[in-house]
């Protein structure tokens, strides 16, 4: 039997914002409120959260730590992904990862353009370093919830399959 059940394991998931205008604190993660309500609704740990600024090398170094050093499965970041100046989110992620997984980012880009043609602006990147899975969302609450509702399933068989869990993709639907 090589299929474990979601139930059957812990699975672990972070959850790391970029927001200059909310690192200090002053304001509610309302974004990262809303991963963690839709990770833990589908009885994933959230293990790791972190709120950063917009700095590259911030990122890179949160990503790194959460792949690397942690190892965690799963790790969804939220902000900077639009057009700002400050928005390197994509770029610091694409630094880090190995494998690109296009269709996770487009999947959610051609949802979000169902609610609003603005749904474009987001250069959001999804990703593999060894075995862990990076996924850009975009940074308001409303969005977030609009984007991770429509792929938290297969992102989370797809993290199933990349640590071994799942062998056959047949036998696991979810
Ligand atoms: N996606 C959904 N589902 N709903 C939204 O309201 N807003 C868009 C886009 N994606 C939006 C969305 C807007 S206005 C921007 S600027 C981009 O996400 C980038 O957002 P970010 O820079 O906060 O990551």
């Amino acid at each position: 039997m090589n299929t474990k059940e979601v139930s059957d394991v812990n699975y672990q998931a972070a959850i790391i914002t970029m927001s200059d205008s909310r690192c200090d604190g002053s304001k509610e993660d309302l974004s990262a409120k809303a991963i963690r309500r839709i990770v833990e609704e589908h009885q994933w740990e959230v293990a790791y959260y972190a709120i950063i600024d917009d700095e590259y090398e911030h990122i890179r170094s949160q990503l790194l730590k959460c792949s690397d050093e942690l190892q965690i499965p799963l790790i969804l970041t939220t902000g900077g992904t639009g057009f700002s100046q400050r928005d390197n989110t994509p770029e610091a992620t694409l630094s880090v990862i190995e494998k690109q997984v296009p269709g996770i980012s487009e999947a959610m880009r051609a949802k979000s353009m169902e609610v609003t043609p603005k749904g474009m602006l987001s250069r959001g990147v999804s990703g593999i370093r060894n075995k862990s899975l990076i996924v850009n969302l975009p940074g308001s609450p409303k969005a977030v919830s609009e984007c991770l509702e429509y792929v938290i399933d297969p992102i989370l068989h797809g993290v199933m399959v990349l640590l071994g869990d799942v062998k056959n993709c047949g036998e696991h639907h979810g």
